[in-house]
């Protein structure tokens, strides 16, 4: 995971709509799923960074019977399946389109896959993570430990329960991977999230929206579907008052 004497590639990687989404037909072809979207440019520095830091981590790991009798969470919670790079970039370059600087908390980071890529998408940003499992957490801090200094300096990795974890009224964007979440879980992040987050934020959810009447205030500003490793998955993005 060292960075050592490697020297990323230059120029432009592209990833057209049919990285960011699967469908059924040809590349020239557009459906409902695929309409409107656009090639996404992306540092091939960028990706060739992410790609290596990551290349040993596995994309979807389930708890140890350990893990589930320590943790006092429900167990489908603690499944880590993680954000394929080029969706997570078309969603951060395409829709959020973050300013210089603006924080990213993921609740429920993993192996960091998602805050390592903020990081190194957004100039200057800031990408924090809370992860409750602390296999994940660990091997999430082996990988920033291999990444440049000036990347690293931005990241912060916390190991623990999201309920308990500062931050929450800090980030501009807040993610939740939220596939193996049940509604009661749904139901407390998003109580946590009214109490806490400043005005300006935004939230995502993975795989489902938030229950009807949890997030007063909130509306859904996009929804679509991205690739995953498993599939297609939608991904939501609700914000305040707008
Ligand atoms: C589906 S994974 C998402 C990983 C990463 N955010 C990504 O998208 O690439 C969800 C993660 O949430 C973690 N998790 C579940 N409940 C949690 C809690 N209460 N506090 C912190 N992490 C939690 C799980 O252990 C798991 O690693």
């Amino acid at each position: 995971m060292a960075q050592g004497s490697w020297e990323p590639p230059s120029g432009l990687l592209r990833f057209p709509p049919s990285e960011q989404v699967l469908c059924g037909h040809g590349s020239n072809a557009r459906c409902l799923q695929c309409s409107g979207r656009e090639t996404l440019e992306v540092a091939a520095s960028t990706h060739a960074t992410f790609c290596r830091a990551f290349s040993s981590v596995a994309y979807f790991t389930r708890p140890t019977q350990g893990e589930v009798s320590k943790l006092a969470v429900p167990q489908r919670s603690l499944a880590a399946g993680e954000i394929l790079f080029a969706s997570f970039a078309a969603l951060v370059l395409q829709v959020l389109r973050p300013g210089p600087l603006e924080m990213f908390l993921d609740l429920g980071s993993g192996t960091g896959r998602a805050v390592v890529a903020w990081a190194l998408l957004v100039p200057g940003g800031i990408a924090a993570g809370v992860e409750i499992r602390e296999a994940l957490h660990e091997t999430a801090c082996e990988v920033a430990a291999g990444l440049d200094p000036t990347v690293q300096q931005r990241v912060s990795l916390h190991l623990g329960d999201m309920f308990h974890c500062d931050g929450w009224g800090d980030a501009d964007v807040l993610f939740v991977n939220s596939t193996g979440f049940e509604a009661p879980l749904m139901r407390a992040v998003a109580k946590k999230l009214q109490e806490e987050t400043k005005a300006t934020a935004r939230v995502i959810t993975l795989s489902q929206p938030f229950e009807e009447g949890s997030m007063p205030g909130w509306t859904l500003v996009h929804q679509s579907p991205y690739r995953m490793t498993w599939g297609n998955d939608q991904i939501f993005t609700i914000a305040e008052g707008r």
